[in-house]
């Protein structure tokens, strides 16, 4: 059994003092985590300060980025290590945003991936549509070129120790609602690519997240599908009631 992972990404929206107000109203109302994973993806400036807050509750703290090195002359950046050393247990890696907007390649983020596995946080893979078709033998093989390349780095031992996200661009921030057949379509694509390149048994047991225009009203149908195993959530999550409602309909 997969448990549930559902996270808020919040962007850059939210000052410090807003994210700390958000976790004050949350914070007695969130489920056991024996029951599901919750998560906060903040900007850096936020990150410590949730840390100090989320203590013995069940809210994670994500990073929305990190560099692909330890330290170093990296103006502007910040290491996975700095991270770990505040308390931050996961870190998404390859954001569609960051690719489209900051011109992230895949071997950037397999340097990312790479790096935070080595500082002992949960890297957050995040992926798009961005399938190929092979031929093999007679058959056709569908591939996601781009998550092969960023786990080019993850070994084995590793690859448990990851969560992927599923984050089509036709769904994510356009208003639309996600349509949760093609969202499982991809998030089940993802989960044949793992088999065939690791084993069935770490397939079986990674957490595949689905993000892109998840809200109260469709999180229930999209959270039914067998191989989504949880949400990334941006607008939707802004709201702490509106955080709660989803969380529960989970
Ligand atoms: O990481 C989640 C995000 O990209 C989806 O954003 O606003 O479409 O829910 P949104």
């Amino acid at each position: 059994m997969r448990k549930p992972f559902i996270a808020a990404n919040w962007k850059m929206h939210k000052t410090v003092e807003d994210a700390v107000k958000f976790v004050e109203e949350v914070q007695h109302r969130l489920p056991s985590e024996d029951v599901l994973t919750c998560g906060i993806a903040a900007h850096f400036l936020a990150l410590y300060p949730m840390v100090q807050k989320t203590k013995g509750i069940n809210l994670g703290v994500i990073a929305q980025n990190s560099y692909g090195e330890f330290s170093g002359p990296y103006t502007g950046e910040v290491s996975p290590r700095a991270l770990a050393a505040a308390g931050v247990q996961y870190v998404m890696c390859g954001h569609i945003e960051r690719r489209t907007l900051f011109h992230e390649d895949n071997t950037m983020v397999a340097k990312k991936v790479a790096a935070v596995l080595q500082c002992g946080m949960t890297p957050i893979i995040c992926t798009d549509e961005t399938m190929v078709q092979q031929e093999f033998n007679g058959e056709v093989h569908y591939v996601f070129a781009q998550l092969m390349d960023v786990l080019s780095e993850v070994s084995f031992d590793q690859v448990k120790n990851i969560i992927i996200s599923y984050e089509p661009s036709w769904a994510v921030g356009v208003g639309q609602h996600a349509n949760p057949t093609l969202a499982e379509e991809g998030c089940r694509l993802i989960r044949r690519s793992i088999a065939d390149t690791y084993s069935y048994e770490v397939a079986d047991k990674i957490r595949i997240l689905y993000g892109g225009s998840v809200n109260p009203e469709n999180i229930q149908l999209i959270m039914s599908k067998r191989d989504i195993d949880g949400v990334l959530i941006g607008r939707a999550s802004l709201d702490a009631d509106n955080f709660l409602t989803m969380v529960d309909r989970v």
